[in-house]
């Protein structure tokens, strides 16, 4: 009993910073983000990509990745702020520093899986995993991560489905 009241008082709220196992979940979450931008997918971690990317993909929401995922405008210009101010560029977690110094300075992904960042993180996964029918894409970040939508990558909760 205590010992559960332990590990719920550590990983029950706040995010944790420490290194390794950072929880990529932001401080503090946009209600509308949370809604619009998990209708198809999960809520992809704002810290993953610089304010540049963000900046165009919010831009170019009518013809998103094949996907129609346009908003209205005060709705989107609240949720481009959110993303904006939780971007890699401005994150306080290691990992978004190491999204940063993976990209070069021109360099604009509209993508979080074409980083160098991601990519070396993923390097052990074989091609035929990534087009198992459980998994279909890089981007289906929760097929590997059952966490991903509270922004939990931790390594050792990673479990390749088969
Ligand atoms: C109408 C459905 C839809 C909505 C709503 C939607 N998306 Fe997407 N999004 C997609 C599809 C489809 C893809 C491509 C997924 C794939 O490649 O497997 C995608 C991919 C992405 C990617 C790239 C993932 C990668 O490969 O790293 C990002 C980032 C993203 N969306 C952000 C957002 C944000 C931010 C919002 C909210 C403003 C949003 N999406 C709302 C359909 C949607
Ligand atoms: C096919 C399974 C799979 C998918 C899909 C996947 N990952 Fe991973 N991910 C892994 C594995 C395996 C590792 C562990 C690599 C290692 O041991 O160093 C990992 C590592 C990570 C890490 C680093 C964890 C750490 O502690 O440093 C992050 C962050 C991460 N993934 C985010 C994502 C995001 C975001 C997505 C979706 C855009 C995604 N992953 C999609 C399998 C996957």
């Amino acid at each position: 009993m205590k010992r559960t009241l332990f590990v719920i008082a550590m990983f029950g709220a706040a995010p944790v910073w420490a290194d390794g196992n950072e929880n990529l979940a932001s401080a503090v979450a946009n209600p509308h983000w949370k809604t619009e931008c998990s209708a198809c997918h999960i809520a992809y971690p704002p810290s993953l990509l610089p304010e540049r990317s963000w900046r165009k993909l919010m831009s170019g929401l009518v013809k998103h990745f094949g996907q129609d995922a346009s908003l209205d405008g005060p709705t989107a210009q609240e949720i481009t702020a959110f993303l904006v101010n939780n971007s890699a560029d401005r994150a306080p977690n290691k990992r978004a520093k190491k999204v940063m110094g993976s990209l070069g300075p021109n360099e604009v992904p509209l993508r979080i899986t074409e980083t160098a960042w991601f990519v070396r993180k993923h390097d052990e996964i074989s091609a035929s995993v990534w087009q198992r029918p459980k998994v279909g894409s890089p981007a289906n970040c929760a097929a590997c991560h059952a966490g991903a939508e509270r922004g939990d990558y931790a390594e050792h909760r990673v479990r390749i489905p088969h």
